[in-house]
């Protein structure tokens, strides 16, 4: 299965995927393409390294269905089947949603529906939450919204800050999201209204 990763900024969650699909835990999903709506950022340097194309599309100065036109464009010359959302800070409209039905992912760092949003790890911290985590799930309109595929818990500490407690949070993201993106790609996920199972 041909997979389009979307990126926005560092992109460790990309080095993740590339580095299950070099060690062969990826197979069937296939890294096509990367795309950036940001110029410069790491994550394009990653693809780059492993021989994998990278695009920019700078979503600045465009209508939001102007902007998904040009990833879909891109997305449909590389053949891509689903679209893992790797730390893309972009909402997506139904125009581009409704085009990969059950077929697009996302990864947020906190246990959803808690902290939607940038700076999850931050606002967990503000709130005082005693377990935060990362949640892998599939996409729909809304902000960090779609039925959720699978989570992981890590504890806060007395004195994480929202950098600390990212960084334990990646540690589990890096390890889910690869191990999802398998199972989405092996069509071992169903989903029933909210509820997604693995087979
Ligand atoms: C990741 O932790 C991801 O969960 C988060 O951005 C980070 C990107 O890191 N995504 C969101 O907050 C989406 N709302 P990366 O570029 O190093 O993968």
């Amino acid at each position: 299965m041909k997979l389009g990763v979307l990126v926005s900024g560092s992109g460790t969650n990309l080095q993740a995927l590339l580095d299950a699909q070099a060690g062969g835990t990826l197979a069937p999903g296939e890294i096509a393409v990367v795309i950036s709506n940001k110029p410069g950022v790491k994550a394009l340097e990653r693809a780059a390294a492993a021989n994998v194309p990278a695009v920019v599309i700078d979503h600045k100065g465009k209508e939001r269905v102007a902007f998904e036109d040009e990833l879909l464009a891109v997305l449909a010359v590389h053949g891509v089947q689903a679209v893992v959302l790797a730390g893309f800070m972009r909402v997506l409209t139904a125009h581009f949603v409704d085009r990969f039905p059950l077929a697009i992912i996302n990864t947020h760092p906190s246990l959803l529906p808690a902290f939607p949003g940038v700076d999850a790890p931050a606002q967990a911290v503000a709130h005082g939450v005693k377990l935060a985590g990362v949640t892998v799930h599939f996409v729909d309109a809304t902000l960090d919204g779609g039925p959720i595929i699978a989570q992981a818990a890590v504890p806060v500490l007395a004195d994480d800050d929202g950098k600390s407690l990212h960084t334990r949070i990646q540690r589990e993201e890096h390890r889910l999201l690869p191990d999802v993106v398998q199972r989405l790609a092996s069509g071992r996920l169903t989903c029933k209204g909210r509820i997604v199972r693995a087979e």
